[in-house]
């Protein structure tokens, strides 16, 4: 029988707090999974208290995951939370700024770059190494569709998103043999707090979007639900280093 339970399963999420890992959060939760929210912000704690019931608490961990140095420390406080072992790693916090390339600010590309892709890197090579010593994990990274296409306005995050879909499968390469999966969702134009504003600033802009996807809207967090839950079961067992578009068609345009 095809499994999509997550009963059993530990998972840890990051960038939790709110938006698109929130709403992945809570499915991992109602597929039975033990999880632990990890972010930056103070929200997290409240939206680990919101997501808990009293037969399944939800666990959260603040803290940056750009600071390289404690990153082992909150590692160890997730797997501590979740009984000692970490079967499933969704890698998701991420920013955005927007500027054109040649007015670009060194800083915002400094903590893009650090967010968006070296966190992803070694958040998975921390847990990755306890995964290869328990013979099993489920790595899933957030990308997105400016991993396939280059955009404008956003470079860094464009170049922060094509490089997690390489570590995507760089990582599947190495990994998928010591029994850990690795596979990316690359969520097509989703509205959260990223985007938001998107329809005030550049109206336009918005309505050419919508218009161009065949679905017709644009996504909603819980639209990346089956993903998540599919990616992180064993219903996925055979997929790793695949970068799947959940995107309201955008992408076949
Ligand atoms: N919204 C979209 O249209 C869209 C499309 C494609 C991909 N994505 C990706 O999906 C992911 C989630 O995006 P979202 O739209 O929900 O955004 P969001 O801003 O609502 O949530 C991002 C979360 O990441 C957290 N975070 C940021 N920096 C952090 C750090 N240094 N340490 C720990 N946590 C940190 C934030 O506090 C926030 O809770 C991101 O990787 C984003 O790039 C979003």
């Amino acid at each position: 029988m095809v499994n999509f339970s997550l009963k059993g399963k530990t998972a840890i999420v990051t960038g939790a707090a709110q938006g698109l890992c929130n709403a992945i959060a809570q499915a991992y939760h109602d597929a039975g999974a033990v999880i632990v929210l990890v972010d930056v912000c103070d929200k997290v704690k409240d939206a680990a208290q919101a997501m808990s019931s009293e037969d399944a608490p939800v666990y959260y961990a603040q803290g940056d995951l750009t600071d390289t140095e404690n990153l082992q420390n909150l590692v160890n406080e997730c797997e501590e939370k979740l009984g000692g072992h970490i079967d499933i790693l969704l890698n998701g916090a991420g920013i955005q700024f927007r500027c054109n390339a040649e007015d670009f600010p060194e800083d915002r590309w400094d903590s893009i770059i650090r967010i968006n892709l070296s966190s992803v890197f070694f958040m998975a090579q921390k847990v990755g190494r306890k995964m290869i010593k328990q013979g099993y994990g489920k790595i899933i990274n957030i990308a997105s569709m400016c991993s396939f296409f280059g955009s404008t306005m956003i470079p860094a995050y464009t170049a922060s998103k094509g490089g997690v879909a390489q570590l995507t499968k760089a990582l599947s390469n190495e990994w998928a043999c010591k029994g850990v999966t690795v596979n990316a969702i690359a969520p097509g134009y989703m509205i959260t707090k990223l985007t938001e504003n998107m329809k005030e600033v550049n109206p336009k802009g918005y309505e050419e979007i919508t218009g161009r996807i065949p679905i017709g809207r644009w996504g909603e967090p819980g639209d990346l639900d089956g993903i998540s839950v599919f990616l992180a079961s064993d219903a996925s067992a055979y997929i790793s280093g695949a970068v799947i578009p959940v995107d309201g068609g955008y992408l076949g345009k």
